[in-house]
């Protein structure tokens, strides 16, 4: 709701400007800070990626780190990683520690979180989102938002929308239909919106329908400011504007970009010259000021002071709010809450045989084999790259976590060929496409000598393996693959890791695995054979601690899997249904588009578990997947309709019947009994957790309304809500079902 004080200080300030001075605030001055008007006192819009700690400091114009310490800042876990916590509570404190941090930076907006649905599983940037679930994502990120922004800072939820590849990531243009959009592409953003009412959020790179998101009408006016009623910031992608009149009258306000033309810009004298020509009205760049004007006043940028002259006449000024929340860096309460969303974002996959926890008592000597085990990942990722003030390698955590009364031996057991270092940013050329395919096209193969240190390095670890009683290997991906900018090629374990784990697997076969990825990962190879694999994403500065943690049994695994994990991408409704990575666009296309292919989301809302569970596809460990040391027994299930109302209040009783205190969640799915042909069997409609001691019994309570049983109709183009029969399951995971209902509707 609009404060109608601030409204008028807004337009008394509006119209103290002069149009070049309205045009030098909606686009960079410096690649992370729109542009101010020293004269009224408006200062410039600070920013900074992002979404898993506040990103180094670069110079104004040049793509060159400023190179101090200064800019140390804590190492969140990564959206995927909050995501597998599913726990609400620690996604705000997340957002807490970055806006916090944010702040004392001196920001006032983070970039991030990052939201966009993980479609496909070779999409480069998948460790930076959340899930393939659009409601798992909604419940995450409202409050991750509201942490945020306690902190005097906006946050940014970004790439609005249906960004979901990083092949031709600035030129793909993606096809789908309206109810595919509505209720799988949307509702994340819509929840940011409406629900958390995030104060800013970037545009994409991608086109919807023909248009760059960062200038797309339909999505940037029509659903979100008039539809959702956002009256935030809209910032571009970096680089993501590329039409002047399209973009002034879409309803963006800021364009950002990677160039030191600012003046350049489309949004800076190109859209004056347009404004003075008559084809763009200047209307456009009040609205676009006004949206700038209220952001300050929300972060408390600035105040807006109003003055009377003696002509009777009120003028304007800007000025700084005293008491803003300064934030502060590197803060111990910071770490500890870093600490504890690493703990719960722990995924166990498989426990046979109970081989884990390696209790210290019974653990005099720990082997851990693998380039990961030691590899800190911060620094990577593209603009989720960050100089952590400090991070625990998992070598590092078990090392501690074990103490002096354990040998903790190291084997590389791998070999990652490092990338000779980037002399220029990568992000000074994100926009050059030519070069990005190129690099994307760049294979390379191993020399003679890298060929004999890979044998040398697997048959140490492997002959290590035989003596040693208790071995964990860590492996996985890195930002070498998780990464902006290009997508992996298959999901097959890069490094020779499928050999080195089988080997090890043969010699050893109580070693533990465990994967360190943003994405899923084909463990076919020696799946069957490991008793025990642990799985994580990027976890943050305190991720080592955490994990070791978990191996030792000091804390009891709670994450479950926020996405499936296919073995093959052959086995994907993108590989299936899709065009990926995009088919040539037609003649029609050709004229009305700036794109290089499209990308049709044939799939339509069978995303995921929605698709796997309608077409019967075996996947490796199903969404919502997720392993404990204690053992939960379900019962009780009741269902209650609210009287009047499509709406029913659900009940159900969890006993920890294991010998640990241990969290459990518990996952609410809703389905046809008869499945129409279009529908999901069943989708995520309501999740909670919590800790159970053993012997305890607790209550998990779930509301459903309406919008629990509606789908989206191509047909009405509105919500429609089911009839029949519809079963709501109770369970320990998509695939874990442990009671089930049936109601009428
Ligand atoms: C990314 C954004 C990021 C921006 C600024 C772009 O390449 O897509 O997510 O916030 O750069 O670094």
């Amino acid at each position: 709701m609009k404060n109608r004080e601030w409204e008028q200080k807004i337009e008394a300030l509006l119209a103290e400007l002069t149009l070049d001075e309205k045009i030098s605030m909606i686009h960079s001055a410096e690649f992370f800070r729109s542009g101010g008007v020293p004269r009224l006192g408006i200062p410039r819009i600070s920013m900074n990626d992002g979404p898993m700690g506040v990103r180094n400091e670069f110079e104004p114009d040049k793509w060159v780190t400023i190179g101090t310490t200064a800019d140390s800042t804590s190492y969140l876990p990564s959206n995927s990683a909050i995501a597998a916590t599913w726990n609400r509570e620690l996604a705000k404190t997340s957002g807490e520690v970055l806006g916090r941090e944010a702040r004392g930076r001196g920001k006032d907006m983070i970039l991030a979180p990052g939201i966009n649905i993980k479609r496909n599983p070779l999409c480069g940037r998948n460790f930076e989102y959340m899930s393939e679930d659009p409601y798992l994502i909604s419940e995450m990120v409202v409050p991750l938002i509201e942490g945020i922004q306690e902190n005097d800072v906006s946050a940014c939820v970004k790439h609005f929308a249906c960004n979901a590849q990083e092949y031709e990531r600035l030129f793909v243009n993606v096809e789908l239909d309206e109810r595919t959009l509505r209720e799988i592409y949307l509702p994340g953003f819509e929840a940011a919106v409406k629900r958390a009412k995030t104060w800013g959020l970037m545009g994409s790179y991608n086109l919807v329908r023909g248009v760059h998101g960062s200038q797309n009408r339909f999505l940037l006016t029509d659903i979100l400011r008039k539809e959702w009623k956002y009256d935030g910031l809209v910032v571009s992608d970096w680089g993501a504007v590329h039409d002047t009149k399209l973009a002034a009258e879409s309803g963006l306000d800021i364009e950002m970009s990677v160039t030191p033309d600012f003046d350049e810009y489309y949004l800076a004298n190109p859209l004056k010259e347009a404004i003075k020509k008559g084809e763009i009205s200047e209307e456009r760049v009040d609205e676009m000021v006004r949206n700038i004007l209220r952001f300050m006043l929300r972060v408390r940028l600035i105040e807006i002071e109003l003055k009377k002259q003696k002509n009777g006449k009120v003028t304007a000024k800007a000025v700084r709010v005293p008491d803003r929340d300064p934030g502060c860096v590197n803060a111990d309460v910071c770490h500890t809450f870093v600490r504890k969303t690493a703990e719960e974002a722990v995924v166990m996959l498989k426990n046979d045989k109970k081989l884990l926890p390696f209790k210290p008592s019974e653990t005099q000597r720990l082997l851990v084999i693998g380039d990961n085990a030691n590899r800190m990942h911060a620094a990577g990722g593209g603009s989720a790259e960050i100089k952590a003030l400090y991070e625990k390698t998992p070598l590092l955590g078990l090392a501690n976590e074990y103490g002096g009364n354990t040998e903790v031996k190291y084997a590389r057991g791998y070999y990652v060929p490092r990338k000779t270092a980037d002399i220029v940013n990568w992000q000074e050329g994100s926009v050059n496409i030519e070069e990005i395919n190129r690099e994307q096209r760049k294979k390379g193969g191993f020399t003679a000598e890298e060929k004999k240190l890979i044998k040398k390095l697997r048959d140490e670890a492997v002959a290590l393996a035989k003596e040693y009683d208790k071995v964990v290997i860590v492996g996985g991906l890195d930002h070498d693959l998780d990464v902006e900018g290009k997508d992996k090629e298959s999901l097959k374990l890069p490094y020779g890791q499928d050999e080195l784990i089988k080997a090890v697997l043969e010699v050893n076969p109580n070693a533990a695995v465990v994967m360190v990825s943003g994405s899923p990962v084909d463990m076919s190879a020696w799946m069957d054979k490991a008793k025990a694999i642990l799985w994580m994403s990027y976890n943050g500065m305190e991720g080592g601690a955490a994990l070791a943690e978990v191996i030792s049994g000091s804390i009891v695994p709670s994450g479950k899997l926020p996405e499936s994990l296919p073995a093959d991408f052959k086995d994907t409704p993108v590989a299936k249904y899709g065009d990926y990575p995009g088919r040539k666009l037609t003649a029609a296309e050709k004229k009305r588009m700036n794109a290089r292919l499209t990308q049709n989301f044939n799939e339509g809302v069978f995303v995921g578990y929605r698709y796997y569970e309608k077409e019967n596809v075996k996947v490796q460990f199903p969404f919502g997947h997720g392993l404990s040391y204690a053992d939960f027994k379900y019962s009780g299930l009741k269902v209650e309709k609210v009287k009047g109302k499509t709406a029913f209040t659900v009940s159900v009783q969890v006993k920890n019947t294991g010998h640990v205190s241990a969290k459990e969640t518990v996952q609410l799915y809703v389905g046809e009994k008869n499945v129409s042909a279009g529908n999901p069997v069943k989708e995520l409609k309501g999740f909670d957790k919590a800790e159970i001691k053993p012997g305890q019994t607790k209550t998990f309570k779930f509301k459903l309304d309406e919008k629990a049983f509606s789908h989206f109709s191509n047909e009405s183009m509105k919500w429609e809500v089911m009839s029949g029969d519809m079963v709501i399951y109770i369970g320990a995971s998509s695939a874990d079902i442990r009671c089930t209902k049936t109601v009428k509707i």
